[in-house]
């Protein structure tokens, strides 16, 4: 049974992310390349390389992370340092290949300088590629991995602790906060109730919605 959303006393700010009701999809082709050339806000100066997505187009699965750090700004790829790893081999924990099973961004596409939390107006100029990645993908489910991807995506700053593990049924997904794998590498207990069992548990569920739900009925 779906849980609800946002509970009272959420700061829940205007979504910088709005995902047009119909939006048509554009061709990620195009979209990684317009993408590519992008100077829509300062980070654009100090990237090497624009990280736009890697795994499966046409997953069911969307996991939306928070922005590039020194390994993703390297090789243009999302997740593949040491959280990403971690990120791996959680949803190969049950049973999700990242490749096949999942599609994976993050709010923003190029590094913020040394790792910093992107900015409201970084995330804000960033949100229409993410958008487009939506219309393009079309995902049956949503990990938001951390809090700046609740931010990002739902609007709702602060709170991950506490919306973990919860379904947000928004605009035809379902869409899940989750602790971010680099929380968990500095957490690394494995005990019933630390973060890491908890995100295993919510990741179980992300796996029992996609055997077996449909999506949610639309609500704008
Ligand atoms: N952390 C993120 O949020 N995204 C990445 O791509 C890498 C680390």
């Amino acid at each position: 049974m779906a849980k609800n959303g946002a509970m009272a006393g959420d700061s829940l700010q205007p979504s910088p992310f709005e995902e047009p009701p119909g939006a048509v999809a554009p061709s990620l082709e195009a979209l990684k390349r317009s993408c590519q050339e992008c100077r829509r806000c300062g980070l654009a100066a100090g990237r090497q390389q624009v990280v736009i997505s890697r795994g499966d187009p046409k997953a069911r699965l969307m996991v939306i992370g928070e922005g590039p750090g020194a390994q993703e700004d390297a090789t243009g790829l999302p997740f593949v340092g040491r959280a990403g790893q971690l990120l791996d081999q959680m949803l190969a924990s049950v049973g999700l290949d990242s490749e096949q099973d999942a599609y994976i961004c993050n709010v923003v596409k190029c590094r913020p300088p040394d790792n910093r939390k992107p900015t409201a107006q970084e995330m804000a100029a960033c949100a229409p590629w993410l958008s487009a990645q939506m219309a393009a993908v079309n995902p049956a489910v949503v990990l938001l991995a951390g809090a700046t991807a609740l931010e990002g995506v739902l609007g709702i700053k602060g709170g991950i602790s506490r919306l973990r593990g919860q379904w947000h049924p928004w605009q035809g997904r379902w869409v899940m906060p989750v602790f971010h794998p680099s929380y968990l590498l500095r957490n690394p207990s494995r005990q019933a109730g630390s973060p890491k069992w908890l995100t295993w548990q919510d990741l179980l569920e992300v796996r029992r919605r996609l055997d077996q739900d449909p999506p949610p009925t639309p609500t704008l």
